[in-house]
């Protein structure tokens, strides 16, 4: 009877192991490298203040921006368009350098991701390096994890904002 209670959890335990090693198996890492470009000033501009709080904080902390921003395989403007990120994106520092907490959805419209998406979370800086998290995904891209880096480039033209973006994606 001992034994029989001793080894009731063991197989159990076992097979769970043996599901979560076929599921590490099938995973497969993808590494995108690729370029956000937003125009923040009209005509045309890909992100607008829908809530404005400069009035009473000089700041802005407390205005959320949306965005619909262009994906591209370069930096230059008329590089290949690969998809967009869309986004709601509220400034979250009281003090200090700007703070944003981006809640993302890339959305992928060319190549072999097309149709698929990422969806990301985390805070935002407009200087230095900044990581967030993948936390899913949808078609190719389902029951995705990961993590995002991205860098603002120097020297956009005037009224853009372009930065550089590596995905690590486990799917
Ligand atoms: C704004 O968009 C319209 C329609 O797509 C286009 O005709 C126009 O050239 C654009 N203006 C600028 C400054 O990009
Ligand atoms: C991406 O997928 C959509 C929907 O299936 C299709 O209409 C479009 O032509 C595809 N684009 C490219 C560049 O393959």
């Amino acid at each position: 009877m001992a034994y029989y209670c001793s080894f009731k959890p063991s197989l159990l335990f076992l097979l769970f192991l043996l599901t979560a090693t076929a599921q590490a198996r099938n995973s497969i890492t993808t590494h995108l490298h690729f370029f956000f470009h937003e125009k923040y000033s009209s005509p045309n501009a890909t992100a607008i203040a829908v809530v404005n709080s400069t009035t009473s904080n000089p700041r802005g902390f407390g205005s959320i921006w949306v965005i619909d921003d262009e994906l591209r395989e370069g930096s230059s403007i008329d590089s290949k368009l690969i998809g967009r990120a869309q986004a709601m994106v509220p400034v979250v520092s009281l003090s200090g350098p700007p703070a944003f907490l981006v809640l993302v959805d890339f959305f992928f419209t060319d190549g072999k991701f097309n149709g698929s998406s990422l969806m990301v979370l985390g805070r935002a800086t407009l200087e230095g390096a900044t990581e967030r998290s993948i936390i899913g995904g949808t078609g190719k891209f389902r029951m995705a994890r990961g993590y995002t880096i991205n860098t603002f480039l120097s020297g956009a033209p005037e009224g853009r904002a372009i930065a550089e973006y590596d995905a690590y994606i486990v799917h």
